[in-house]
């Protein structure tokens, strides 16, 4: 059972300048909530309550403002400086006193999922005892991102941003590990671009075959939101939901309260400490 989870929530955001010239990605807004609940939300589906959020160099402060600890959601929440993007799994070298000797989850900070089955699909994921497990998800441009090849569950084959088509199957931005993580993140080299790459961490698992999938599904959505236009997208898609359905996605405090993590005062709490807003009033509503 993995219990321990890294959400990566640092990097430049250069594709979204001048936004986060001055502003984190992570903590700009997806609708009604910063962009970070949305992973953390992840995690805590998966019933994961020890979480390292690593963040730059510098912006340690303003995720403190939002995110202080994990206390109102009954979680524990460290956090981590990255002095520069070296690449995502520099989150396994950064995070080494932390993962100690247990087998970890990884999110990447931008990555939004949602669907029906989710709960179900992390159940499976948290469950592995070796080797590495990633969430597969089908797209339209597979050449943008890093794409699998599989046999039933088994990946055989995995390339960073094909050329000539392969595999309509991308990788997303979540993953989980056995502790072995660590000894192949210590001994990868960085690419051309000058930084360590998560298909070469993922390809020492594929050579001991053992790296496995789960899929999204056509039920799912994955949105990676790195850019203006799929941060919008993201952003549209949870109005969509929310103001159709009248739930909240990735409201914390709710699935804290959901797995039995924080009690009705605790919600009390959260709302005195967000204030008049929306979200309050969707907490008040979820006690009442
Ligand atoms: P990217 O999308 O690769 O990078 P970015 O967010 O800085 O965006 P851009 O390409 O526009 O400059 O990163 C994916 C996620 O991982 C994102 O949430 C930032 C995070 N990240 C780190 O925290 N540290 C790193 O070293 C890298 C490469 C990414």
């Amino acid at each position: 059972m993995i219990k321990k989870g890294i959400i990566l929530a640092g990097g430049m955001g250069t594709r979204m300048s001048p936004i986060t010239k001055a502003v984190n990605k992570q903590l700009l807004p997806v609708y009604d909530k910063p962009l970070i609940f949305y992973p953390l939300s992840i995690l805590m589906l998966a019933k994961i309550k020890d979480i390292l959020i690593i963040v730059n160099k510098g912006q340690l402060e303003q995720y403190k403002k939002i995110i202080p600890n994990g206390e109102r959601f009954g979680i524990k929440i460290s956090y981590l400086e990255q002095d520069k993007p070296r690449g995502l799994p520099d989150a396994f070298i950064l995070g080494k006193n932390f993962i100690k000797k247990d087998n970890v989850a990884m999110i990447l900070g931008d990555n939004f999922f949602y669907g029906q089955s989710l709960s179900k699909i992390l159940n499976h994921c948290v469950n592995i005892k070796s080797g590495a497990k990633v969430i597969l998800h089908k797209v339209i441009n597979p050449e943008n991102f890093g794409v699998a090849i599989v046999k039933g569950k088994k990946i055989t084959r995995i390339k960073e941003k094909p050329k000539k088509f392969m595999s309509n199957l991308a990788i997303t931005g979540l993953y989980f590990f056995d502790n072995k993580v660590l000894n192949f993140a210590k001994k990868l080299k960085p690419s051309k671009r000058n930084e360590l790459e998560i298909v070469d961490l993922l390809n020492n698992y594929k050579k001991n075959n053992n790296l496995s999938a789960e899929f999204l599904g056509r039920g799912g959505a994955w949105l990676d939101t790195g850019s203006i236009e799929d941060f919008y997208k993201t952003t549209n898609f949870v109005s969509a939901i929310e103001n159709q359905q009248g739930f909240k996605i990735a409201c914390l405090e709710e699935i804290a309260l959901n797995n039995k993590w924080i009690k009705k005062k605790d919600i009390l709490k959260a709302i005195k400490f967000y204030g008049n807003c929306d979200y309050s009033k969707y907490l008040k509503k979820i006690i009442s």
